[in-house]
Formats: C-alpha cells, structure tokens, sequence
C-alpha cells in the first residue's frame, strides 16, 4: 500500500490590509500583515506512477466547490503547474477535506493550492528552486504565495513581496462567517472612489510580548476594503459587532475582501465563551474559536521571505 501524504492547509488572517496603489493591469498593490491560524483545510494524497492528477473533495464546506474539480479548482491547478515546471511523470490521488468556508477572506482557495505546492513536493521528492516555487504561487493567485511562506509576513506588491517578521504572541482568535459569499474582485471595484494608504505604515521591527500590545499597534492600521465589503454585505457590520460586544475582545476586523471576520481575546477562555455566545445567537453563522500559528508549518526551506 502506497503512503498518504497529508497537509495543513491554514486559514490565512489580514490583521490589516492597506490598498496603496493600483497597476496598469488592475490588480491593487497591497500592504499586508498576514498570519495563519490553526483551523484550515488539510490536503492529502497518494502517489499515482502514471502521472494522472484526481481530486476528490470531503468535508462541511464540500458541497460549496463545483462539481468540476478535475479542471478548475486550484489544487489540481497547483499540482499540474508543479509537474509541468518539475518535467515529472509522478501523479497524484488527492482528497481536499473543506473545512473553510469558499470566497470568505481567508485564503481558503490559495491555502489549497500552496498545501498542495508542499505536500507534491514531498511526494515526488522534487528540488526546485524557491523563486520558480514562488512564481507558480503567484500565477495561481495573489494570495498563494504568502501561504506557500505560512508564517506571520509584511506582504507587498500584489502578494509577490514577502518580509518575514519576528513571530506574533499567541493570539486567541475567533473566525466568523456570515455565511455568505462576497466576490473579491467587486469588493475592490466597490472602493474604486476610495484613496491609497501610504506604504510603511507598520513598524516591522517590533516583538510584542501580548495580544493586547498587538491588538493597540493594529488600531492605526485597518482593512482599507471593510467599507467597501459592507456597503455590498451589511451582514459584516453586525458580525464585527457581536465579535466586539463579547468580554475580552482586543480588536475585531475583517479579514482580505471578507466576509470573513476575526477578533482577538485577551485569553484562550474568553474567545470560546465569545464563540458559544455568539454561536446561541447566531445559527447560520460559521463561527470557530481557534489561534494565530507562530511556527512555521513544514515549510520547505529554499521558500524565503527577505
Ligand atoms: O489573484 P486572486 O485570484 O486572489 O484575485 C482575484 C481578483 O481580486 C483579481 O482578479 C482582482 O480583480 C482582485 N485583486 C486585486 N488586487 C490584488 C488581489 C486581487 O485587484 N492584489
């Protein structure tokens, strides 16, 4: 019987989120701290010799992704990419267990298809270069690359600059959901009116010993696309609401275009009490008490952030 590899495929957090600019192409350039929690998708497979990629898709959040996920969902995207730039003629049996919720500013799509980056690389026992690694994340989506990285990272460009930070303190969070989809391209369409941040905004440098004295520095800097989300999804006002309402809570934001939201707790005891009081209120609403990951997670290390 052939091994199972198996991958975490974290959700990815923007503690803030600055729009700076826009390219000619229309994609927006970005200031970003992001992290990673422990609650995420996991990936997993088996080897396959005749080079054939499948997908099969389990979990809560399955039934979310199109039935079509032998041509477009970006694992097997991924995974073609890789073995077309490795010249492999190894394949892969993938399972994707769908724990996140679909278009929800966490990353869910990309956080797959970097876990599937990963754990390929080990499967076929490959040695690529780091910079070719990144351009097949980046050609996947602006996201992929700083989970690829998955560690707290300043993220620039579009997604394609990556500057590694000292590691966060434990962070409870909660992760809410309205349970409703938001398009990330008419998010950033929506705010089209809207200025650009100044770059630099966020002192890189600094360690911080606690959630609170995070949770202060982050207060200057928010998500430039909340207004924007909440004119198209009012849902998000009332979800950071609820987040805020609850004892304990340090900072509550949304996350990339939403809707997604999370909130940092003083304590691990406090974000699960927040959650179940939410969660009475609440039935539709996906909600997960989980924390901010410091380590870095299996991470190949010829994939560099300066
Ligand atoms: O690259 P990704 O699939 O994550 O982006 C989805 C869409 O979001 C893009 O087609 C673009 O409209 C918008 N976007 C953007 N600027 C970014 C990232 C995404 O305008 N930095």
């Amino acid at each position: 019987m052939s091994a199972t590899y198996s991958q975490q495929a974290p959700a990815k957090i923007n503690l803030f989120l600055h729009v700076t600019g826009k390219r000619n192409d229309g994609y927006h350039l970005l200031e970003s701290l992001v992290c990673f929690t422990a609650a995420g998708d996991v990936v997993s497979g088996e080897l396959r010799n005749d080079g054939k990629i499948t997908l099969a898709v389990t979990g809560p959040m399955a039934d979310a992704l199109s039935n079509d996920h032998t041509n477009d969902n970006l694992v097997v995207r991924a995974a073609r990419l890789l073995q077309e730039e490795a010249n492999t003629e190894l394949g892969a049996d993938l399972i994707l267990d769908k724990r996140l919720p679909v278009a929800s500013g966490i990353g869910g799509g990309s956080a797959d298809a970097a876990a599937a980056i990963h754990l390929l690389y080990d499967m076929w026992n490959l040695d690529l270069d780091g910079d070719r690694l990144s351009a097949i994340a980046l050609s996947l989506g602006a996201d992929v690359p700083v989970c690829l990285h998955g560690k707290a990272t300043l993220m620039s460009g579009i997604g394609e600059k990556l500057t590694e930070l000292p590691d966060l303190p434990p962070l409870p969070i909660v992760l809410i959901n309205p349970g409703k989809p938001v398009s990330t391209p008419a998010i950033f369409k929506a705010r089209e009116e809207d200025g650009f941040s100044d770059e630099g905004l966020w002192n890189i440098h600094t360690r911080y010993e606690s959630g609170a004295a995070l949770a202060a520095d982050l207060q200057e800097c928010g998500n430039d696309l909340t207004l924007a989300a909440t004119s198209i999804l009012p849902d998000i006002c009332d979800v950071l609401n609820a987040m805020a309402r609850e004892e304990g809570c340090l900072l509550a934001r949304m996350s990339g275009s939403g809707a997604t939201c999370f909130a940092i707790y003083d304590t691990a005891t406090q974000a699960e009490k927040a959650a179940n009081a939410i969660a009475s209120q609440h039935e539709n609403w996906w909600i997960v008490p989980t924390e901010i990951r410091c380590e870095q997670s299996q991470i190949l290390s010829n994939i560099g952030a300066s």
